[in-house]
């Protein structure tokens, strides 16, 4: 939510801000801008900013029609607005009054308003209906409150830190720093890029995620909580906490170039990151099973002891990552006899759940930085229950500050909708759950092997499913002008009709609904009428119980009542052809496993909507990919 880029090196620094801003641009694209440092470096400089509502490309005509100065220091924004409507005047960077700091600013500023009040008593008037703008005040204030000195720009930010409630990454240049770009970060994600040019020339970023500077190097280092970055041409990088107490931060190595970030031929991320689903569960499996088939999960950091004594297990995400938890339920309970229960992160801490030291929590997030989902994460840990992130962002908050992390090793996911994370969170998922069985004893080592074979398998189905996605395409099209659609499923079948009409409604923008099928009787039906389109995801008739024999009866029931009938169902399955207006055929999987082969036709089929009604597939309005405020 909200992308921030900031550069200091010998490069044309507006060239290397858009093109990170391009990168982030699915974090908010409500509107974007840019400031540069301009000037002699030893004489006094000033600032200039473009800044325009709406996509990078408005900003990018604007900047193309009126250039700004050279500058080897910039900073830039792509916002997704919270305090003030998607407008110019809202846009980042803010400027002080005398226009020497310009801030950009991801997160809420909590205590903003108290702030403005205050400077609007000593007279001064603010641009922006922003909760940001009080933070160039501030530091423009603060930076002229101090002597001058090298130090003398972090010290301003860090005493504006100090005073800010909420969360927030702050990036600043100030006219007066020809050298210096500064941040802050609290409960809101920066991180820092260390590079050199071809000439061996060193050069900094600073980006709200390593795409912002991936073209230009992959060395990168984690911020943590309430730390304050400095980017010196000549002085290099410093990071020291709100206090001013220098701290070492942690190096890493980007594992993905700058070509993963690209849409590699694709028309849209979406279809790339689609296509990408068989190796993003090939690659979350790797390194991870041993040769006897058992699961290794070394990175899970808790002791054999600690998962024996689990007695309790939470699900706690939000979105997608939320219907990854509700499919890990039907198989981590079955696997493990331990009850699960799915909830989503915004409501978890406020019901007051019941915690304790044999309770684990488990975290779902693709980003590691969604709000909602971190604050679940904090309150979990307080009740001392143990905590396990599964991840697809190295580094990022959420895994950070979990007793234990499985990442997922989707790769980078561009498209604001999840699809490939999606599925990579569901096998992470399985594996826990295996490995919980394991460790427990509660499943023989060849029932582990067996379903482990199971898992091995699903890169190859998913690959099978989408060679026959050509006549979904065409099904999409010809659903476009549908006003509503429905989802129906059940057992397993349920949380994959709910992610089917997520994926509709965030992408399409026409109304879905996701149902479990038997609670279709009890009201929902009433929605039915002539030429309703309904998807209905049939669990495989190897399923629990009469499960599938239910649901050929719900697909009779609505078409009874003129639905339109779309079936997914696995090969060979014939007791739907009589009642399915269209049959999309998945292969035989087995029944815990097949959410990962029938969501993927529902992602294919909302993409090719979307496209059709000629909306933009990879960001969709009024969304960001990574969602940092609650
Ligand atoms: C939907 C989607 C969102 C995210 C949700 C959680 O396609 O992408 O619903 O799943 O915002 O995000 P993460 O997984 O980053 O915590």
């Amino acid at each position: 939510m909200c992308g921030i880029v900031g550069y200091v090196g010998p490069q044309e620094a507006l060239g290397v801000v858009l093109e990170g801003l391009r990168r982030l641009e699915y974090r908010g694209y409500d509107s974007a801008g840019v400031a540069v440092r301009i000037g002699d470096p030893a004489a006094g400089g000033e600032l200039a900013t473009a800044r325009r509502a709406g996509k990078l490309a408005n900003l990018e005509k604007a900047l193309a029609g009126q250039p700004l100065p050279p500058s080897t220091i910039g900073i830039g924004h792509t916002r997704w607005a919270t305090h003030g409507g998607p407008t110019d005047r809202n846009a980042h960077p803010h400027l002080s009054t005398d226009a020497r700091v310009a801030v950009v600013h991801n997160g809420i500023i909590e205590n903003f308003a108290a702030l403005r009040e205050e400077f609007e008593a000593r007279g001064i008037e603010f641009g922006s209906d922003t909760d940001t703008e009080v933070a160039a005040h501030l530091l423009a204030a603060a930076y002229d409150d101090l002597p001058a000195g090298p130090d003398r720009f972090a010290e301003a930010m860090r005493a504006v830190s100090r005073r800010l409630e909420g969360a927030f990454t702050l990036v600043a240049t100030h006219a007066d720093e020809p050298h210096t770009v500064v941040a802050a970060r609290r409960n809101s994600p920066l991180v820092v890029g260390v590079g050199q040019t071809a000439d061996g020339v060193p050069e900094y970023f600073l980006g709200s995620d390593v795409a912002a500077f991936i073209a230009h190097t992959r060395e990168a280092r984690e911020l943590g909580q309430d730390q304050v970055v400095e980017i010196h041409r000549e002085r290099g990088l410093t990071v020291t906490d709100f206090a001013g107490t220098v701290v070492e931060p942690t190096a890493y190595t980007v594992d993905w170039d700058a070509a993963a970030a690209e849409k590699g031929g694709h028309d849209w991320f979406m279809l790339k990151e689609i296509a990408e689903q068989p190796q993003a569960i090939a690659d979350t499996l790797l390194g991870r099973i041993g040769d006897a088939g058992e699961l290794v999960l070394d990175e899970v950091r808790l002791s054999d002891q600690e998962l024996r004594d689990i007695d309790k297990i939470f699900v706690v995400s939000c979105g997608t990552s939320f219907h990854a938890g509700l499919i890990a339920k039907y198989a981590v309970e079955h696997w493990t006899r331990i009850p699960v229960e799915v909830e989503v992160a915004s409501e978890f801490r406020y019901r007051d759940p019941v915690l304790d030291r044999s309770t684990l929590v488990i975290v779902i997030s693709q980003s590691g930085e969604t709000m909602d989902t971190l604050m679940a994460l904090r309150h979990a840990r307080a009740q001392e229950a143990r905590t396990l992130a599964i991840c697809n962002v190295n580094g990022s908050t959420i895994p950070r500050e979990s007793d234990a992390v499985l990442y997922t090793r989707a790769g980078p996911e561009i498209a604001v909708a999840s699809t490939k994370s999606f599925l990579a969170q569901i096998v992470a998922c399985y594996l826990v759950g295996l490995f919980l069985a394991q460790v427990r004893g509660v499943k023989y080592a060849d029932e582990v092997g067996a379903i482990v074979e199971d898992l091995r398998r699903l890169p190859e189905a998913v690959s099978e499913v989408l060679l026959q996605m050509e006549p979904v395409r065409a099904l999409g099209r010809s659903l476009a002008s549908a006003g509503t659609i429905l989802f129906l499923g059940r057992h397993v079948a349920y949380p994959v009709a709910l992610e089917g009409a997520l994926k509709l409604k965030e992408l399409a923008y026409i109304h879905a609904e996701g149902f479990a099928a038997g609670e279709l009787k009890h009201g929902p039906i009433a929605l039915i009428e002539q030429g309703t389109p309904v998807v209905v995801v049939v669990p495989s008739p190897r399923a629990r119980e009469s499960v599938h024999g239910k649901v050929v009866s719900n697909i009779q029931e609505v078409r009874a009542r003129g639905a339109r009938t779309i079936v997914i169902a696995e090969q060979g399955d014939d007791d739907v052809v009589p009642y399915a207006d269209h049959i999309i055929r998945v292969p035989r999987t087995p029944t815990l496993l097949a959410p990962v082969v029938t969501t993927v036709p529902l992602q294919v089929l909302a993409c090719e909507i979307a496209d059709t009604r000629g909306h933009d597939v990879d960001q969709p309005r009024n969304l960001a990919k990574s969602v940092t405020v609650e």
